[in-house]
C-alpha cells in the first residue's frame, strides 16, 4: 500500500514542503472544521470568523475562540506533529507550512514553520496593533487594549482577510522550489492555501496526500494515502530509517 517510487523519492529529496490542515490534530482531540462533528457544523464560520460579526458581537466571538484556545490548551502534539517535526532534521531545506491555528507542530518542536492562517495564542488590538497577551484566567468577555481601549482580537485570518503577505510568499516560494509536496489532513478547498499543491504540481514536485478520504486534490496527485496521519506518517519514518 505504500509505494516504493514515494520512499524512493522521499529518500532522495533534498527539498521537502509540507502542507497541513485540521485533520493532523484530529488525533490529538481538535475537532476539524467540516467533519460532521466538526466546529463549522454546530456554529455558522460566517457569523464567527469575520471582522463584522467581531464587531457586531465582539464577547460572543470571544468568547467562541476562547473556548478553542481551552480545547487547544488541553491537548498534546501527536505523533503526526512529532515526525513532521523530526522530519526538519532530514532535509536540507524542508518547510511545514500550516492552516492550522492551534499552535500544535510549534509545540512539538516545528522550526521552519509558516503559520498561513495565523494562530489563536496570539491576540491584537484592532485599533493600535499593539500585542495583547492574558494573564492568568482567559476572560470570557472581549478585553480591551491597556494602550488604547481599543477591542482585542485574535490573531488569526477571518473570511474575507487576506493571509499574512510575508507567509504566504514563504509557502508560495518552497511550494514552487519542493522535488517532493507532502499535503497531510486537508479537505483542500480553502484557497489560497489550497493552491499551494497545485504549484508544487506545476512546478514538476512529486506529491503526496495523506488522508483517510478522497479530496478534490487526491485524482491529480502522484500517491493519495488513504490514512490517518499518524498511521501514514509512522510507516513513512520507519522506511525512510531503514
Ligand atoms: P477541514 O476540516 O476542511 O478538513 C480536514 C481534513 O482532514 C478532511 O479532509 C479529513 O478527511 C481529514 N482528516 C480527518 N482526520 C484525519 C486524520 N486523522 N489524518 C489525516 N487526515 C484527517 O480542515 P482544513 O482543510 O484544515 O481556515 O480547513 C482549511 C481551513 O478552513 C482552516 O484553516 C480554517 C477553515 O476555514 C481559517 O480558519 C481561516
Amino acid at each position: 500500500m505504500y509505494r516504493v517510487e514515494t520512499i524512493r523519492r522521499l529518500r532522495e529529496a533534498r527539498r521537502l514542503a509540507v502542507l497541513t490542515g485540521a485533520g493532523v490534530s484530529a488525533e490529538s482531540g481538535v475537532p476539524t472544521f467540516r467533519s460532521p462533528e466538526g466546529l463549522w457544523s454546530r456554529f455558522r464560520p460566517e457569523e464567527l470568523a469575520r471582522v463584522e460579526a467581531f464587531l457586531r458581537n465582539p464577547d460572543l466571538v470571544w468568547a467562541w475562540y476562547a473556548h478553542r484556545r481551552q480545547i487547544i490548551r488541553q491537548v498534546q502534539p501527536n505523533a503526526a506533529h512529532r515526525i513532521l517535526a523530526a522530519l526538519e532534521d532530514r532535509y536540507p531545506d524542508f518547510t511545514l507550512i500550516t492552516q492550522n491555528v492551534d499552535n500544535l507542530h510549534r509545540r512539538a518542536g516545528s522550526r521552519n514553520l509558516i503559520e498561513l492562517h495565523g494562530n489563536l495564542e496570539r491576540n491584537y488590538c484592532i485599533a493600535c496593533a499593539r500585542p495583547w497577551q492574558e494573564e492568568d484566567d482567559e476572560p470570557q468577555a472581549v478585553p480591551r487594549c491597556p494602550d488604547c481601549g481599543g477591542l482585542v482580537r485574535p490573531d488569526v485570518v477571518w473570511f474575507g482577510e487576506p493571509l499574512p503577505q510575508e507567509a504566504w510568499s514563504r509557502a508560495e516560494a518552497a511550494a514552487r522550489r519542493a522535488e517532493v509536496f507532502l499535503v497531510v489532513g486537508t479537505s483542500a478547498v480553502v484557497y489560497p492555501a489550497a493552491w499551494l499543491p497545485e504549484i508544487a504540481l506545476e512546478s514538476g514536485a512529486y506529491v503526496v496526500e495523506i488522508n483517510p478520504e478522497e479530496t478534490p486534490l487526491s485524482g491529480r496527485v502522484h500517491d493519495a494515502i488513504r490514512e490517518r496521519a499518524t498511521v501514514a506518517l509512522e510507516a513513512l519514518w520507519s522506511m525512510l530509517e531503514s
